[in-house]
Parts: C-alpha cells; structure tokens; sequence
C-alpha cells in the first residue's frame, strides 16, 4: 500500500511512519508535512535512509501539492494540524485555516483521485468535557476551544463528504497521546525537560483536571488497523484508559526523576479549561480487536528516560521560537 501521511514530521505521525515501515514491509510512505514549528525531520532520521520512505515539504491547504502527492496513492492518513490548545487561545486563525480548509482540501483530493481510504485523526476534545462517565462515538460535538471547534469542523467535513460522495473515510478520536518526540509545549514533555533543567511546572489552576493518557505506540497501532480495516463512514474512539489528574501526572514525573514538589508552581488558568475527558473504546475492541498494551507506570517511566536520554533533540527545539512562546505563555513564572 503507498499511503501518504500528512503531518508525517509531527508526534504521532512520526512515530506512526516508524510503526508501518517496521510492519509492513511491502508498504511505501510519503509524508507531507509543511514544517511549521512543530515540524521536526530530526523526528524522522532513522527512516530518512529507508527506500520505502520520502519526504515532500508542503501545505495542506495548496491544492497544488496535495493534488500530486494523493494522485499516487492508496490511502492518507490526515495528522496535519495546528494542536496545542493553548496556542489556539492566543491565535486561532492557524487551527481555522489547517485544521478546517486543510481537511477540505484533501477531501477534494480524495474525490477527484478516488483514494481508496481517507483517515482523520480526531481528538477526544471535540465531546467537550465530561464531568462523569465516558463518551461514546454518537454523543454530540461540545467543543470547548478554538483548537477542539476547529476539530470537529474538519470531522464534519468528513462526514459530509461520506455522506454526499460516500468518500471512502474513518475518523480516530484519540485521548492525550505521550511518548517519544512530542513537542515540549505539550504538559508531559514540557515538564519533564523542565524538570531535567531544575526549571519550574507551570500547574494550570487548580491542577485537578484529568485527561485520559494514551501511550503513542498503543495509539499507532489503533490507527494502523482502523486504515486496514475500519469500515466506512465509522467513527472509533482511541483512549488508554489511564485517567489522571494533572497534578498526579507531574508527581509521577518527579518522581522518576527522583525530585520532590519543589519545582511546582500553580499558575493562572487556562481559559475555558475542560475539567476531564474519558473514552469508552467498546467499539474499537469490539470491532477491531484493539487493547492498549503498555501500562501508564511503564509507559511513563519509558517517555522520562528518553527524554532523560535525548537531551540533543530537545535543547535544539526549546530555543527560538520555543523560548519566545514559553516567555509570553508563562508570564506568571517571571513574576
Ligand atoms: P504535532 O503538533 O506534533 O504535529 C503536527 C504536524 O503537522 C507537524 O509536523 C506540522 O509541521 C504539520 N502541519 C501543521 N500544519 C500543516 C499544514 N498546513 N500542512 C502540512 N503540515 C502541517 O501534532 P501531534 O500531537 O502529532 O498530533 C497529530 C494529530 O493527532 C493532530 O491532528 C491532532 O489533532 C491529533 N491528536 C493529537 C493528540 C495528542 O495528544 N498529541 C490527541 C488526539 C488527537
Ligand atoms: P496539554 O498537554 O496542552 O494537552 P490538552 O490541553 O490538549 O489536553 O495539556 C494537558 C493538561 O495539562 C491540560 O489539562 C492542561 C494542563 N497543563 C498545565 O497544567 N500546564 C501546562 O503548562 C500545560 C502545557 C498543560
């Protein structure tokens, strides 16, 4: 199968690209990726040799490079987009633009070439938060931020075009994702290599809201088989099962790192901050056979020693554009 990812240089794509080339030998890989600051070729080094792979810089929004990369394939797998939340509160009109038209655009691609599969990954955070139990795939659409809104804008899309052209579509609604090469702005890279540098944990309230905590390779692997066997038009929900509170999730951090709570400071709010997310996966067990794999102790334990371990990939990132975010995010740490 040639299958184009988009966002392929991101965290998820990235390690999605490194899962199907170790699984599937007779698959070939072409990321589109327009290298916005999240995008990172380091993140895809140890395949960059591989024949199977190559790498087209790009934007999804530009019809024309989406047309010539999806004239050749069998199926995209659509992980570009603009994702950090709170990047999305000071500037919205990236996550509009990519998460919204860029989806347009490869749905039109999709039509005009008839790719056979079209995959959107989709977040948790366009059921809004949940006080009590777990959302399931026909509950209604609350998003709470300009980042989730624009989501759920881009599913819709999707389902549209299921309906209208019965485009050949699966949509993964995923939890909070954690692992290796994720950008440091999110809360566990953020804080685990602040931790490494002695530098405050900038906690958002009062830090109880909870998140559900999906290890990235449990993640890749739920999306790997929703390409190959999903059906149609469906929807599948993709979360970990490991509920924590941000609190309990920086103490966790501390702790493999050996320190106490002394780098922890409570900081202002992020406005409009969803209280908790929760899954129910039924569908994807049921249907497809999927369970997560790797425990959140491990999986945690795992993702602090490779950040402990690749202090390379990470200091060259939390420079520019990084410290110039991280200054005018956390004012409140200067204070
Ligand atoms: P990321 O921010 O690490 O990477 C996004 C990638 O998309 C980057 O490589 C960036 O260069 C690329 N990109 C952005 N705009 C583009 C454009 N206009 N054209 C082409 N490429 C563009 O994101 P991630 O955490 O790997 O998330 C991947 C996908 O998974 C996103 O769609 C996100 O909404 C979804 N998701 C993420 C999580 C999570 O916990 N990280 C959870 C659920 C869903
Ligand atoms: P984040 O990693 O940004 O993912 P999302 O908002 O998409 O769930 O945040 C996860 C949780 O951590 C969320 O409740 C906000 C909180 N958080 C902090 O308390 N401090 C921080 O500096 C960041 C980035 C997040």
């Amino acid at each position: 199968m040639r299958i184009v990812v988009t966002g392929g240089a991101g965290f998820i794509g990235s390690n999605f690209v490194r899962y199907v080339l170790g699984e599937h030998a007779a698959d070939e890989i072409v990321v589109l990726d327009k290298l916005t600051y999240a995008g990172n070729l380091d993140n895809l080094r140890d395949v960059a040799g591989d024949p199977r792979y190559s790498f087209v810089q790009g934007d999804i929004c530009d019809p024309a490079v989406v047309d010539r990369v999806a004239a050749h394939c069998d199926a995209i797998v659509n992980f570009a987009a603009e994702t950090h939340v709170d990047r999305s509160i000071s500037g919205p009109d990236d996550f509009i633009r990519t998460d919204v038209i860029g989806t347009h655009v490869l749905l039109e691609a999709v039509r005009a070439h008839g790719v056979g599969r079209f995959v959107q990954i989709s977040t948790d955070e366009v059921y809004g938060d949940i006080l009590a139990g777990a959302s399931v795939e026909t509950d209604a659409l609350r998003p709470s931020s300009p980042y989730s809104a624009s989501k759920a804008g881009g599913e819709l899309l999707v389902l549209a075009y299921r309906r209208t052209y019965e485009a050949p579509v699966v949509i993964t609604r995923s939890s909070n994702n954690y692992g290796p090469f994720q950008y440091p702005e999110k809360i566990v890279p953020l804080f685990v290599t602040n931790a490494l540098d002695g530098q405050p944990l900038p906690v958002y309230g009062d830090g109880r809201n909870v998140r559900d905590w999906i290890y990235v390779d449990d993640n890749c692997r739920a999306l790997d088989l929703v390409l190959r066997e999903g059906r149609d038009g469906e929807i599948y929900n993709v979360g970990g099962g490991n509920e924590v509170a941000n609190l309990d999730l920086t103490r966790g951090i501390l702790a493999e790192l050996g320190l106490g709570e002394e780098l922890v400071r409570y900081v202002t709010d992020r406005p409009g901050h969803d209280r908790r997310y929760a899954l129910d996966c039924g569908k994807l067990r049921t249907t497809l056979g999927w369970e997560p794999q790797v425990a959140f102790a491990e999986g945690l334990a795992r993702t602090v020693t490779w950040y402990a371990d690749h202090r390379d990939w990470w200091e060259k990132i939390k420079s520019g554009e990084w410290r110039r975010y991280y200054e005018r995010q956390y004012r409140d740490l200067a204070i």
